[in-house]
């Protein structure tokens, strides 16, 4: 719950920050009312999962406000039948708005845990709602609310822009003095490649930083543990000749060392990344630098 609240003070302070960029992002495609069906008569979006079974139904309480209306954040409750609809929170969620509500907003894009845009806080915990099970027991309650200490737009959309502006502060590109071996591309051998695993993965998708107390406590200052992980991807990399500037550039007392380990980040991340340890790995290059 205490996300939640976290969230509704933020959402009073964000309005007046809607732009065409989120309202782009955000999930509108299913609004028609010409496709709304009661759930009897709805086609089973998912194949291989009948209807015929015994419902099963379910409760999500979701997190609402609009910048449009007066009314304060609410948790508004939807009941669905989950054996009409795939396995996974975001399937509930198009349900939801397919049938239900048409104005209930979320981003989403790729349903498979790739583009990191459905990353909100279900249950409690941060994660992508496209790789996050149904709870299955029918008398629990599924909680869905933006994701932690950040300004809402909307619903489950949250403003992103200081997030982005972090990472493009790590300037996260291959940043080279002498140019490239025969005017091709820069070579790597396999073994500084596989340096990279454990960081490439990064989807930036937000579940970490949005999950880390020290950014709770200094957003505008710590970069946070994605922009940092994403900063150590090409601190690591074998062919970038600006290693030396870019740990200069962290060297700071917030920047970098509001993290104190904690180690939430990893357990938010659903990518099995572990930020923590790449921030240490920053921290150590900065004392042999
Ligand atoms: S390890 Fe660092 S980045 Fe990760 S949650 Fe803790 S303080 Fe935040
Ligand atoms: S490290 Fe994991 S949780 Fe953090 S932004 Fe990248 S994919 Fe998301
Ligand atoms: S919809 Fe792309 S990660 Fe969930």
């Amino acid at each position: 719950m205490a996300a939640i609240t976290r969230a509704a003070s933020a959402s009073g302070r964000a309005k007046g920050i809607l732009n065409s960029y989120f309202l782009r992002s955000v999930s509108t495609t299913s609004a028609s009312s010409t496709a709304l069906k009661s759930s009897t008569e709805q086609s089973d979006p998912s194949p291989g999962i009948t209807a015929t079974k015994e419902p099963n139904i379910k409760k999500f309480s979701i997190y609402r406000w609009s910048p449009d209306s007066s009314e304060k954040p609410y948790l508004k409750t939807y009941s669905i039948n989950t054996n009409e609809c795939g396995p996974m929170v975001l399937d509930a969620l198009i349900k939801i708005k397919n049938e239900i509500d048409t104005g209930l907003t979320f981003r989403r894009s790729c349903r498979e845990g790739i583009c990191g845009s459905c990353a909100m806080n279900i249950g409690g915990s941060n994660g992508l709602a496209c790789l996050t099970p149904i709870e299955p027991d029918p008398k629990s309650e599924t909680i869905i609310s933006p994701l932690p200490h950040m300004y809402v737009i909307k619903d489950l959309v949250v403003d992103m822009t200081q997030f982005y502006s972090q990472y493009k502060s790590i300037e996260p590109w291959l940043k080279t003095k002498k140019p490239a071996p025969g005017g091709k591309e820069y070579l790597q051998t396999k073994k500084d490649r596989l340096k990279l695993d454990g960081m490439y993965e990064c989807i930036l998708c937000a579940c970490c930083t949005t999950s880390c107390p020290s950014y709770w406590w200094n957003p505008d200052k710590y970069l946070g543990p994605a922009a940092l992980l994403q900063a150590h991807r090409w601190i690591a990399d074998s062919r970038d000749e600006f290693t030396k500037e870019r740990l200069e550039a962290l060297d700071d007392p917030f920047k970098l060392y509001r993290c104190h380990t904690i180690m939430n980040c990893a357990k938010a991340c659903p990518k099995g990344l572990n930020p923590g340890l790449q921030i240490a790995a920053i921290k150590k290059k900065e004392i042999t630098r």
